[in-house]
């Protein structure tokens, strides 16, 4: 080929590959269960994407806190292979480390290098924009345009990183300036090449604060009374079994969150459905996945326990996704089993760009066009570091000044909800017609538990003593490989067809 017909044949190429090579809008909502009603609230959100293609309903968060969920999220990797145990810098959230080890291997990182336009606005990592790493100086790899909250999650009175220079915002809801900048990304974006776009709104994490104009959208709501409220059992690991033992008769405080919540989750439906319209307007919309889902879930009430996640139960680990896009079969609802750590694979395999082999999930690309029939089995992980915290004692409970409980408030009737042994890794197996949650807790008594979801789903009784010997030993035998297993060691385990 002479040097005019070779770049006919590049242009060709680029054309090509530009013309097929897909967008990406991942929306990544924060403390939002599925569960507890968390979906209600996004009635714009279910039509233009749940209708417009795949609703998963057994998908799971990996790590049910924050910062190590959304670390492993943005790198396809468990938290034991990402080293972030928790939301703070000593547990390496947003650290140093991270930043040196992980954050440069990013989805958004990996697509960078292949071309694409990358976007990203709102809650990133709890601990980012802290002095020891950096501050809001710092924009992490993989990122052309960085608008980064610092901090947690609020929803007025915050600092934005925008492209590295702090602006604090006092009167604007958050919700709506990340839709805005999103809004103002697709317009102003270049042309011509691929881009990924993700937007990670506040809601529904504590405070829990609606946007004026929904302040009183769900008044009258009350807290789901689902089988596992203000259930107590014996046979659960100490924590829940740790006074008090019941909630009290009055639990407006549980009322006024679960209104709060769903409120403040009508400002996300709001941004989805701007969102979608911006990608219309610079027509975009057929070639562009959209994925929908949050970090993990979240109880309110559930085994008396006031409110938080940080429990291996249903509504704290099970997650919304909804997944819209270019051949996504339209308006299914699909029983196969996904992890937050299979996330990062499936956007780079669906862009055509390799998956770097220390990536522990597994693209489930192929299901997003399979009939919802078709048989599964898959086992999927989940790990959890117990915290410990002398400040969240509160001097008027009965236990005060033990530092390794956390997370009991005078206003929580001094429930714990957190210890440094709440150390636990379940196993979930999940196929078409059977689920089992098997979980072993680092604590002194070795505690765990076992519920067969299909006939209990609401995890009331511990069957876990109806294994046999070998049952047993086969768990953990499964459980020891995949609490530490890296890349494809572990789709070795979960991958089952
Ligand atoms: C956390 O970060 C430190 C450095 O700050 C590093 O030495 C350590 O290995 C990391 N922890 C884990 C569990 O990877
Ligand atoms: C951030 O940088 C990008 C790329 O240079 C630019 O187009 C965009 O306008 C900047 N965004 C903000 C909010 O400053
Ligand atoms: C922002 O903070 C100021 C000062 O702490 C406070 O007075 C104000 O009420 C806060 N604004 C909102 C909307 O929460
Ligand atoms: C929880 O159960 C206890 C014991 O039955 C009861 O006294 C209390 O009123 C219940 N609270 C709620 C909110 O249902
Ligand atoms: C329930 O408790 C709230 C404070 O948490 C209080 O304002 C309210 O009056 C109480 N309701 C009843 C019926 O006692
Ligand atoms: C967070 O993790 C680090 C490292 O494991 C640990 O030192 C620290 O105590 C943890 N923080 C809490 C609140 O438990």
């Amino acid at each position: 080929m002479n040097v005019f017909g070779r770049i006919i044949f590049c242009t060709i190429l680029v054309f090509v590959s530009v013309a097929s090579t897909p967008n990406f809008v991942f929306l990544l909502t924060d403390d939002q269960d599925v569960l507890l009603n968390g979906m209600i609230p996004l009635t714009r959100t279910q039509s233009l994407v749940g209708l417009e293609g795949k609703t998963f309903t057994n998908a799971y968060a990996s790590t049910p806190i924050c910062c190590p969920s959304r670390s492993s999220i943005l790198t396809g990797k468990y938290a034991h292979n990402t080293g972030v145990r928790n939301n703070s810098l000593a547990g390496n959230c947003s650290s140093r480390y991270w930043q040196r080890h992980h954050e440069k291997h990013t989805l958004a990182a990996i697509l960078k290098g292949s071309g694409y336009v990358t976007f990203y606005a709102g809650k990133y990592l709890n601990a980012y924009g802290q002095k020891q790493a950096g501050g809001t100086q710092h924009i992490p790899k993989g990122y052309d345009w960085w608008i980064g909250l610092k901090g947690n999650s609020r929803y007025y009175n915050y600092t934005l990183s925008l492209n590295g220079t702090a602006k604090f915002f006092k009167d604007d809801y958050l919700t709506d300036i990340l839709a805005d900048y999103g809004k103002n990304f697709l317009k102003q974006k270049p042309q011509g090449r691929p881009f990924f776009m993700m937007i990670a709104p506040p809601a529904c994490h504590a405070p829990f604060t609606p946007a004026k104009r929904h302040e009183s959208a769900f008044a009258g709501t009350k807290v789901i009374r689902n089988p596992s409220f203000n259930y107590t059992s014996s046979d659960k690991h100490w924590l829940v079994r740790m006074p008090p033992k019941w909630l009290p008769q009055n639990v407006s405080i549980l009322d006024d969150i679960q209104k709060h919540r769903l409120e403040s989750l009508l400002a996300v439906d709001e941004m989805v459905e701007e969102i979608v319209k911006g990608l219309e307007s610079v027509g975009e919309m057929d070639n562009t996945y959209i994925i929908f889902t949050s970090d993990h879930g979240f109880h309110i009430g559930q085994f008396s326990m006031p409110w938080d996640k940080r429990q291996p139960y249903e509504t704290d680990i099970r997650i919304p996704l909804l997944i819209s896009g270019p051949n996504v079969l339209q308006n299914t609802s699909d029983g196969y089993p996904i992890s937050t750590v299979d996330i990062a694979p499936t956007i780079l395999d669906l862009a055509g760009v390799e998956i770097p082999n220390n990536v522990d999930g597994v693209s489930f690309k192929q299901r997003l066009v399979t009939n919802e029939e078709s048989p599964y089995e898959r086992i999927i992980l989940v790990e959890y570091w117990g915290e410990g915290n002398l400040k969240s004692i509160d001097n008027r409970c009965p236990w005060k000044n033990d530092e390794n409980l956390a997370e009991c408030g005078e206003n929580a009737w001094c429930k714990c909800q957190d210890a440094r042994n709440n150390t636990y890794t379940c196993i979930l197996q999940i196929s078409g017609v059977s689920k089992y949650k098997f979980c072993s807790f680092a604590d002194s008594e070795s505690f765990a538990e076992l519920y067969n979801l299909v006939v209990d789903p609401y995890e009331l009784k511990n069957v876990v003593n109806s294994l046999t010997e070998q049952n047993v030993k086969d768990y953990y035998k499964m459980l020891n490989k995949l609490r530490k297993c890296r890349g494809r060691k572990c789709h070795a385990v979960t991958r089952q067809g």
